[in-house]
């Protein structure tokens, strides 16, 4: 069956085409000393697109920087899951209309989530005319191409996003340039396939799509050679992972063939759906030591309610048997979670209910929202919209529980000697725990 995921992987024809545009730009470009810098909203899954795209600049030679300024080539990786993140990267892309002003020459493309939507690129088309193209999530390989193109004075591209994103196409050979060499991301996974009725990303993202379990570990292995000391497996919803591929290799296999690997390392995985966390996959986490004892479980809502209209496929009391095995299995695990405040519908009971799940399972850290609506999205259809004042009201309520919550978690901590992988940098004040908190170093 492997063998059907490879022909859905990038064909050989498109990876010929893409390293043939990549040694044309080089060629054109290298002695120029060209510079590139990419700019990243959003989350990891964005992060790790960042890399590639930097792997794909520094492949066409140019030097990757930290600054806009005196850059040769643009490239802004965007984020539609919440207004707010939209609103930002159209504030920065307006702003490179002064860079390229003075810089004529500048290349500027625009990816990632928000350009994902045909509206917005067209938008970006029609009112933007200093940016050069866009290109949609399931299309990083085809930026050298792009780029060349505009090299050749050809003109602008933007995409017609449905058909760019039901391809279900992924490269294995697009380069990574990696910011740091003692954390690295790794996908898993590409899209999703869950539509909760708030989200955009299965929108954005196009379909799920599982990478090979002998590519992932190949990958794994090289970077453990390579001395990182911790890897996260990305995926929307990695319990899902190894569904499409029918390799016999689901989530709970992947990781416990990961953590066989030989070395000092740390496995964490991001993000867990609560519906398809399973025992298994906690006994898979006690087993192996090299997974980090931390498990990220977006709860979203504590009312049932709630949950159902999120399309969410589990209750409140499925989340808390969840994690009561956990909790039995592995008693020092951290567990983290996404809520989401002011969901359609939401009432003061309902978010009472959010609240008194926060007690019940006391999270160490949670990332708290405010409802945001998506256009396209079924929720943002919803009548009963919650107005914005209850939604902040709201926020602040839940915020100020959590943190009481976290204080009292983390003062269990005081006093005991951890294992800490120090952050990168020059003057290190900060580094993680197994269980990914923050702490504060300070040398004696
Ligand atoms: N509004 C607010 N928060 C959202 N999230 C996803 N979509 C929305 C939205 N429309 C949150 C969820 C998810 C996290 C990554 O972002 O909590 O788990
Ligand atoms: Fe969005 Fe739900 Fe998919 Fe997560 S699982 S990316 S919240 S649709």
């Amino acid at each position: 069956m492997s063998e059907l995921r490879r022909n859905n992987i990038i064909s050989a024809d498109k990876n010929e085409a893409m390293k043939r545009a990549i040694s044309e730009v080089y060629g054109l470009m290298h002695s120029r000393s060209p510079k590139a810098h990419i700019m990243t909203f959003g989350c990891q899954q964005n992060t790790a697109d960042s890399e590639r795209l930097a792997g794909l600049a520094a492949a066409m030679g140019y030097t990757v920087t930290d600054s806009p300024d005196g850059a040769d080539l643009i490239l802004v990786n965007t984020c539609a899951v919440r207004e707010h993140a939209e609103k930002k990267a159209l504030s920065v892309i307006g702003q490179l209309k002064h860079i390229k002003a003075v810089n004529p020459s500048l290349i500027i493309g625009i990816g990632g989530c928000m350009v994902s939507q045909q509206h917005r690129a067209d938008t970006l088309k029609k009112s933007y005319p200093y940016v050069d193209f866009s290109f949609c999530t399931t299309e990083l390989y085809r930026v050298p191409e792009l780029v060349l193109a505009r090299l050749h004075g050809q003109k602008r591209h933007f995409p017609d996003v449905k058909s760019s994103l039901e391809s279900t196409d992924f490269s294995e050979d697009v380069p990574v340039y990696r910011a740091s060499r003692s954390r690295a991301w790794v996908s898993i996974m590409y899209g999703c396939n869950n539509f909760c009725s708030y989200c955009i990303v299965p929108y954005v993202r196009g379909r799920e799509r599982s990478r090979l379990p002998e590519d992932i570990i190949a990958e794994v292995k090289d970077l453990v050679a390579d001395g990182c000391l911790d890897i996260t497996l990305l995926g929307q919803n990695v319990n899902s992972y190894g569904h499409d591929l029918d390799s016999g290799v689901d989530f709970a296999e992947l990781l416990r063939r990961l953590a066989a690997i030989e070395g000092d390392f740390r496995l964490r995985f991001m993000t867990s759906h609560p519906k398809d966390a399973t025992c298994e996959l906690i006994d898979v986490i006690e087993a192996n030591k090299k997974i980090a004892r931390h498990f990220h479980l977006p709860m979203q809502s504590g009312s049932d309610e709630i949950l159902r209209r999120m399309n969410r496929r589990y209750d409140t009391e499925k989340y808390s048997e969840t994690v009561r095995y956990m909790r039995e299995k592995i008693p020092d695990i951290v567990i983290t979670s996404d809520i989401i405040v002011g969901f359609p519908g939401e009432t003061e009971e309902d978010f009472e209910g959010t609240l008194s799940m926060l007690e019940k399972v006391g999270f160490d850290m949670i990332y708290a929202f405010n409802y945001s609506p998506r256009s396209g999205t079924p929720a943002a259809k919803a009548e009963d919209q919650v107005p914005d004042e209850t939604k902040k009201e709201r926020f602040a309520r839940l915020v100020e529980l959590q943190n009481k919550i976290s204080e009292e978690k983390n003062s269990v901590e005081l006093g005991k000697t951890l294992r800490v992988l120090a952050d990168d940098g020059d003057d290190v004040t900060t580094g993680r725990t197994d269980g990914n908190k923050l702490v504060r170093l300070s040398c004696a």
